[in-house]
């Protein structure tokens, strides 16, 4: 990769609500930035294969309860477990596209109403900042056309909103875009793929900041 002139990688994350298309479209944006010459890798939280994970796994499939509490900070610590992982990645001058990131993290918490937004972001404070959040904004009536949710935790239209309303609130415009996701599927993914390349040219010289310190 370029890790060799010692650039090292971007941090990408694609956010949204449920539905919203970000796995199908992190998968493809990791193949054309490859494709483009540009080492990367895809994480997805939460990562339901550690031992916290299938914690988490059970407690989104409403098979164990857990308090508000507790399972926000299980969600903090699967990114925490990884981090040293993504980190040498990163330094190393490959690039890491992550599907979902501590603004779920944050957003989905929050939105129980039981927890404080600032006890929320604490766990998360110094994970490493993202070069860049693509945040998939889904319209309501593009949402309702794409079929019923799911049946996890928190697949559920009023929730949902809330979680939307938390997410936009948290947003910091030194890295975050908006995205139109009521387009096709080609026309995001041509966006995420523009401004992701942008963000790996830009950031190779950067230093990695420190998420809301
Ligand atoms: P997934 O559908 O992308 O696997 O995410 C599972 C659910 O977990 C989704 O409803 C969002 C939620 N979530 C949190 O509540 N906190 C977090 O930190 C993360 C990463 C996801
Ligand atoms: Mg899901």
């Amino acid at each position: 990769g370029n890790g060799s002139l010692g650039g090292r990688g971007a941090l990408i994350v694609l956010e949204g609500c449920d539905k919203a298309g970000k796995s199908t479209q992190c998968r493809l944006l990791v193949e054309a930035l490859k494709k483009a010459g540009k080492p990367c890798h895809l994480y997805a939280f939460p990562d339901r294969t550690t031992e916290i994970g299938k914690v988490i796994d059970e407690y989104l499939r409403c098979t164990k309860n857990l308090s508000d509490e507790a399972i926000h900070l299980l969600f903090s610590t699967n990114r925490w477990e990884v981090m040293p992982k993504i980190r040498e990645l990163l330094l190393n001058g490959e690039s890491v596209v992550l599907d979902r990131y501590a603004f779920s993290g944050v957003a989905f918490s929050a939105a129980k109403g039981t927890l404080d937004l600032a006890w929320c972001m604490g766990p998360d404070v110094g994970l490493p900042q993202p070069d860049l959040v693509c945040f998939l904004n889904l319209s309501k009536e593009a949402a309702s056309k794409r079929g019923d949710f799911g049946r996890e935790r928190y697949e559920k239209t009023e929730f949902q909103d809330k979680v939307k309303s938390i997410f936009l609130k948290i947003q910091d415009p030194a890295y975050w875009k908006i995205i139109d996701a009521d387009r096709t599927k080609e026309e995001v993914q041509s966006e995420l793929f523009q401004l992701s390349i942008a963000a790996v040219d830009t950031s190779e010289n950067k230093p990695i900041l420190k998420l809301w310190d």
